[in-house]
């Protein structure tokens, strides 16, 4: 069949005479629709994303009750097709009520432990056209395991939805996968007395006659699916603008106990912590900032757009705003600037950890150079610290500890050979040129080496991708 919605080309054809002209519609592909991949083709995540499409846009209609952790509700996708497409995946896991593309009802097949949704639309769509998908569902994300786990996280009084690189698939359907970025509106409906907590900015809260209040939250910049979050509980909500005029957004569970101040005298610093950032990677990309503490167990950050995840325990035996600057560092590299596979993840954690170095010595504690030789000189030659190149640490290490301080410190020994003026230069450069957009470790090292006017690939060979430590320490060849 011809495929529906797809542009049609109209060829004039004067005739000798010149005064008759016959219109021919020609279909605009000849092309046999064919699947889109499941797999956006990252060589560390094969399966993750998909391919013949590009998503815009994710409305996500939800309800959650807490007491059973039953999250139910509609996901609206329009994306646009990338290829004559017969059938499409989204990636999923909860259960599949029904799918209509274009209005359509469409066949699926639900694959919730290989996270796939396949989506048989009544006709096939013709590559270019803006296809609008409605997926009703229904689960119960904790018990939904995929690849051995769950990253669904359940509280004491709610849940919340954050983890890298795996956590959409646990409460929308998505393409999975950083290379593609879409705006997300995202509208929780809670018993009354519980609070939704999401990216962006609130925009609009409506209470219901049977004991349900809804929230919606908007993040009208493009955020790839690790990044979108959502957080239900009872929260202590705070608000206030950075000084350069920013919304801040902070909440915190009303259940943190002890550790209640070393969080707020960490997070509640997040307006100042921007705008100081901003003054080395250039404007905070996001209309808005924030972060939340919910009452979890779990032992980890997440830069989840414009309003970061800490667990209680980062704060659990004091304060520490080094993580506060390190997640929202990645507001910049990692959420503005995504990576196009994650393969680069250093790209995003030793830039976020170089900017706990730059916030050490602006606190008059270590130096950047200081906690780069500390690195190199706390882990001897053998140590198996060094095994794992940043630049290609393998999906099992993407988040290990070299990822971070190696990472960071071949980001010092950049800044030794080029100086201060191109390293500070190279820095906004990226994150303006790259603003909202994806990019990879060619495109930094093209950059880096036009900005400073050096070859720099034995630096980055050495500090990213050799699997032993480097003969020197971070510093300029002959500075000391
Ligand atoms: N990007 C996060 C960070 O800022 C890494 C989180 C990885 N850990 C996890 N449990 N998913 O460090
Ligand atoms: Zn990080």
């Amino acid at each position: 069949p011809r495929p529906v919605g797809g542009p049609v080309r109209f060829r004039t054809i004067a005739s000798a005479a010149g005064a008759l002209t016959l219109l021919l519609a020609i279909p605009a592909s000849a092309a046999t629709p064919t699947p889109g991949a499941p797999g956006i083709g990252d060589p560390y995540y094969p399966t993750y994303g998909n391919g013949g499409y590009d998503v815009g846009h994710y409305d996500l209609r939800l309800t959650y009750q807490p007491k059973t952790d039953a999250l139910q509700g509609t996901a609206t996708v329009l994306a646009t097709t990338t290829q004559d497409l017969s059938r499409f995946d989204l990636d999923f896991a909860l259960g599949v009520d029904s799918v209509l593309v274009n209005n359509h009802p469409a066949k699926f097949t639900e694959s919730p432990a290989a996270h796939k949704l396949q989506i048989t639309p009544d006709a096939p769509l013709a590559k270019g056209s803006d296809v609008t998908v409605v997926v009703r569902y229904h689960g119960v994300p904790s018990k939904v395991v995929v690849d051995g786990f769950t990253s669904w996280q359940r509280t004491p009084d709610g849940a919340v939805a954050a983890n890298e690189p795996e956590s959409a698939w646990w409460w929308f359907p998505s393409n999975d996968h950083p290379l593609d970025k879409a705006t997300y509106d995202i509208s929780v409906e809670v018993p009354t007395g519980d609070q939704v907590i999401s990216n962006g900015v609130p925009t609009g809260q409506s209470t219901d006659i049977k004991g349900w209040t809804r929230y919606d939250w908007r993040q009208a910049k493009p955020q790839a699916t690790y990044l979108a979050t959502m957080a239900i509980g009872k929260f202590d909500v705070t608000k206030g603008t950075t000084a350069g005029g920013i919304p801040v957004i902070n909440a915190y569970s009303t259940a943190l106990g002890d550790a209640t101040g070393a969080a707020k005298a960490s997070v509640e610093r997040t307006g100042e912590v921007i705008d100081w950032e901003s003054t080395y990677f250039g404007p905070y990309p996001f209309a808005t900032v924030g972060g939340y503490v919910p009452d979890t167990t779990s032992d980890f950050a997440l830069e989840t757009e414009t309003r970061p995840f800490y667990s209680p325990t980062m704060f659990s035996s004091g304060s520490d705003v080094s993580v506060v600057v390190h997640e929202l560092a990645h507001q910049w590299f990692g959420d503005s600037v995504s990576l196009k596979r994650w393969q680069d993840i250093w790209l995003n954690e030793g830039f976020a950890t170089y900017a706990q170095w730059l916030w050490s010595q602006y606190q008059g504690e270590g130096t950047a150079q200081q906690l780069a030789d500390y690195v190199y000189a706390s882990h001897p030659a053998g140590d198996a610290f060094w095994k794992i190149e940043p630049g290609n640490p393998g999906a099992a290490n993407q988040f290990a500890d070299p990822i971070y301080d190696r990472g960071a410190a071949a980001i010092q020994t950049l800044r030794d050979t080029v100086g201060d003026k191109a390293f500070f230069t190279i820095l906004k450069a990226w994150t303006a040129q790259h603003a909202y957009g994806n990019a990879d470790f060619a495109q930094f090292q093209a950059l880096a080496e036009k900005v400073s006017g050096k070859k720099l690939g034995p630096l980055f060979t050495t500090w990213l991708f050799t699997p032993a430590r480097p003969a020197t320490g971070p510093v300029a060849p002959g500075t000391k």
